[in-house]
């Protein structure tokens, strides 16, 4: 971890096992913080990815109640698609939550439909958006185009992105929604959290592709007043991650459900098997994964993860899978916690 002098870091617990941490009673805080419940990739596919009931969603719902959260945000993937009534049923669990939810946009959550039906029935005024809460900016980014041919953004739709021709990008921030980025986030009144299913910070682990673009608004925004961005969060990969750039914390979170693996492996039980039909291309967890993420006005976050075990107790090694990604991130049944105060100068 690279620190400047002028933009100093705090550490309570970085990098923090998976159990839930206490915070340190020794970091300043100020102000009154705003609670979160934030989760990822639950991916409900009744009858073929794992844990394909509303029982992990419940679960996780239970978790932001207990924990008195402000609001719930996910970041993308929920489901495949809008149209069935288990699909209508497990959004509105969902959006009639006596705690406000959010949504985000993931890859696979207009499968089945076109992108702005999913957008109503997620109650988004479109792929990308923003509020204000709690002396807080959400900031909701939108990558989900590819392009076929430079210049050309296509939104995913209908799984038209399965289709796409050979030598096609893809996990675009179009020019126009760069320019609303721009706009939304330099110049904001409150310190901005920024969300977007895919990440603005990974190597090779699919990126948004004009990354440096996205980043580049941040540092503008940081420039002008320090701390106005101080958390970018991503799903997508099912990976657990943190990481600070240029005094800023991007925060890779984890599949509340499993990870995918292209490969089908033989060794989850028959029967749960011809019930869940894609479950040989999943590894499962066995509990939900959320998380509560606490931010103080003076710049300290706090995230306290969770930790469960493999489904059937098979790993990612037991499958004969290899247990890091390509940006060596290593899969994971867990959330890591943290506490950490930034300061802005
Ligand atoms: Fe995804």
């Amino acid at each position: 971890m690279k620190l400047s002098r002028r933009n100093f870091l705090t550490t309570a617990a970085i990098a923090a096992p998976a159990a839930l941490i206490s915070a340190d009673q020794n970091v300043p805080t100020s102000g009154t913080p705003l609670k979160v419940c934030v989760f990822a990739d639950l991916h409900y596919h009744p009858g073929v990815w794992t844990n394909d009931t509303p029982a992990f969603l419940e679960k996780i719902m239970a978790r932001a109640e207990s924990e008195r959260c402000d609001m719930m945000i996910h970041l993308g993937d929920f489901l495949h698609g809008v149209r069935s009534p288990a699909q209508k049923a497990f959004i509105k669990l969902y959006n009639e939550f006596k705690i406000p939810g959010y949504h985000i946009l993931g890859n696979h959550d207009q499968d089945g439909n076109p992108y702005r039906e999913t957008c109503d029935a997620y109650r988004m005024p479109d792929g990308h958006y923003s509020f204000d809460k709690g002396g807080f900016r959400f900031v909701i980014a939108d990558p989900n185009y590819f392009c076929n041919e430079p210049g050309k953004f296509i939104h995913h739709e209908n799984g038209n992105y399965f289709k796409r021709v050979a030598g096609s990008t893809i996990n675009w921030i179009p020019p126009a929604q760069l320019e609303w980025l721009r706009s939304t986030i330099v110049g904001s009144p409150y310190p901005c959290i920024v969300l977007s299913h895919q990440s603005f910070e990974r190597g090779k682990g699919a990126p948004v592709m004009n990354k440096k673009e996205v980043q580049a608004i941040f540092r503008e925004a940081n420039a002008k007043k320090p701390g106005t961005v101080r958390l970018v969060i991503n799903g997508h990969l099912h990976m657990d991650h943190l990481r600070i750039l240029d005094n800023i914390l991007y925060w890779d979170v984890n599949s509340a459900n499993f990870q995918y693996y292209g490969k089908k492996h033989d060794k989850y039980p028959a029967e749960y098997v011809k019930t869940h039909r894609g479950s040989l291309n999943n590894i499962g967890w066995k509990e939900p994964l959320s998380a509560i993420l606490t931010m103080w006005p003076n710049g300290r976050i706090r995230i306290d993860g969770s930790k469960s075990d493999w489904l059937f107790g098979v790993s990612p090694k037991d499958a004969g899978y290899p247990t890091c990604d390509s940006d060596g991130r290593e899969t994971l049944p867990r959330i890591q916690s943290t506490d950490m105060t930034f300061t802005y100068a």
